[in-house]
């Protein structure tokens, strides 16, 4: 393991993969994290993060002390490596020029010596390109520490703690270091794609100089969540999770059912919200393909019943969040589980620390109507170390299909926010009906992976049309379809127009009681990605 310790940049999660993109395993720790529960850890190395704070400033987050006398290499990144200097006897101050974006990193000849940074270099040229994003700046080395790399701008880019290279006698002093200690600073950022080598510069720190072996994968993750899994529940402990046939939960509940087999019961809440043949989709897939204990509950007459003249989308939200853990709840109680299963991921669990202190709070999510904290239950997370992209890959190694890991996300209340004002079975028909069509044509196109999200909308209007020479009055769809990579910001889609005619057609040709059909084509921001 290496432990990254997080000082709130917008960078700092992207260490951890980079690291685990080379087979290295990595966590993400908050900075005040204490030098007790690190050592109980027991990292190969530690990595400081980058950070927005100025070391100097009141508040700054700083770590303990005792954190540099850990016997493992350590290795500061940007904030990181100022607090180093900073805690070590060095000086840190407001650069007169700040440092944003590319510079040319030379290393200087002393790399070559025969100090053991040496290694970290390997396979790096001697003039590389960096990527720098800071405003403070070492002005005076910690004592025992030398320059290893400078740019035109920064004379002190990169420094290593090596008290034999420099001699013994140090102007600013003697170091508190045993004179073994490795301890490197970065000035700039290895972890952005925009730093070249920046990836096997990190590697190289990990693989020579903390001894990782450079060897997990997700195979190995594989084993480890199950025996994880398998020890927490015991050979008696029941499990239940709701599964929605998105990614995570699906990925989750394979899993789960790996693991501890039937005593995994998982839940499919028919909450009469979801698309079409959505429901047979999910069981079929679940329960026969990949054999896990799975019960669909048909509730979708008590949400339609709950969501009765309910038009505002946040009450939307509550009636169904509600309703979801009432019927998940009798479910639980049902099987007599005693652990919970959830399907969060690592962006989740990582706590958003900022220079304003520790008191910052994790977030959480919960993708199917909220957690039932009263159910007193006990969470089971195996995914919680995961990103995305390698839930994705830990979804492929489990045999899960390839439909359910690419799949577009579809949010948790369902259709009911894709259906502007009143939620009725007649107006889920419609927009079911033509968000089936709009996703059959996107797949036919061979645009569906083009895209992060794809849907339609039923409007609150109506609009007039002709049809065969009558008037007609009659719904309005709005399709939406969004490149994105987070989730967080989104650009809408160009699907040629031939493409959306062809969808416009045979939306209002084959659905009854739509005359009229538009494209959204605003990003986010300003707009968001649903409607509601
Ligand atoms: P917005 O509309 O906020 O959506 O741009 C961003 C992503 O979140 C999904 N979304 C939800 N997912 N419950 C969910 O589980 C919700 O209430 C909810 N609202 C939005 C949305 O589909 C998109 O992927």
């Amino acid at each position: 393991l290496i432990a990254v310790l997080d000082f709130g940049s917008q960078y700092s999660h992207l260490i951890a993969r980079r690291l685990r993109e080379e087979g290295i395993y990595s966590e993400l720790l908050p900075y005040s994290v204490s030098v007790e529960a690190l050592r109980a850890l027991q990292p190969r190395g530690v990595i400081l993060s980058g950070g927005p704070a100025s070391v100097y400033a009141e508040g700054a987050p700083h770590v303990q002390r005792q954190l540099f006398e850990l016997p493992v290499p350590m290795l500061g990144i940007c904030y990181g490596l100022q607090e180093m200097a900073y805690q070590l006897g060095g000086s840190v101050e407001a650069g007169t020029k700040m440092e944003f974006g590319r510079a040319q990193m030379r290393l200087l000849s002393s790399v070559q010596s025969d100090h053991m940074y040496r290694q970290v270099w390997e396979g790096v040229p001697d003039v590389f390109s960096v990527w720098m994003s800071h405003g403070d700046a070492m002005t005076r080395l910690p004592p025992g520490f030398v320059d290893l790399a400078a740019t035109d701008n920064c004379p002190h880019a990169v420094v290593a703690y090596a008290p034999t290279a420099n001699g013994t006698a140090d102007a600013a002093g003697a170091s508190t270091l045993p004179p073994a200690a490795l301890r490197i600073g970065l000035q700039f950022h290895p972890e952005v794609t925009h730093t070249e080598h920046g990836a096997r510069i990190l590697a190289n720190f990990c693989r020579h100089l903390c001894g990782c072996r450079g060897d997990w994968s997700m195979e190995a993750y594989v084993a480890e969540a199950m025996q994880a899994v398998q020890q927490q529940v015991g050979v008696s402990g029941v499990v239940v999770g709701a599964v929605s046939g998105g990614v995570d939960s699906t990925v989750a509940a394979v899993l789960l059912s790996k693991a501890i087999g039937a005593r995994f019961h998982a839940l499919f809440v028919d909450n009469g919200l979801l698309r079409q043949d959505e429901v047979d989709e999910v069981m079929q897939r679940l329960s026969g393909r990949l054999g896990v204990n799975l019960r669909c509950v048909d509730a979708s007459s008590r949400f339609l019943q709950a969501l009765q003249g309910v038009t505002d989308p946040e009450q939307k939200r509550k009636v169904i969040g509600r309703t979801f853990i009432e019927v998940f709840d009798a479910e639980a109680r049902r099987v007599q589980a005693q652990y919970l299963l959830q399907g969060t991921l690592y962006p989740d669990v990582i706590e958003s620390v900022s220079h304003k202190g520790p008191s910052a709070t994790i977030k959480t999510h919960h993708n199917v109507g909220g957690l039932p904290a009263q159910m007193q239950l006990q969470l089971i997370e195996p995914l919680r170390y995961l990103f995305k992209d390698e839930v994705r890959q830990l979804g492929r190694v489990l045999g899960v299909p390839a439909e359910s890991v690419g799949r577009h996300p579809f949010p948790g209340p369902g259709l009911a926010i894709r259906i502007l004002g009143d939620v009725t079975p007649h107006r889920l028909a419609v927009l079911r009906a033509a968000d089936a069509i709009f996703l059959e044509e996107l797949r036919a196109a061979d645009l569906y992976h083009c895209v992060g999200q794809a849907f339609a909308v039923l409007l609150p209007c109506k609009a007039v049309g002709v049809m065969g020479d009558c008037r007609t009055y009659e719904e309005v769809i709005a399709l939406r379809a969004v490149e994105t990579t987070d989730y967080m910001t989104a650009d809408w889609y160009p699907i040629p127009y031939a493409v959306l005619k062809r969808m416009a057609n045979r939306i209002v040709n084959e659905v009854r009681g739509v005359n009229r059909v538009v494209y959204d084509i605003t990003s986010k921001p300003p707009a968001t990605i649903e409607w509601e």
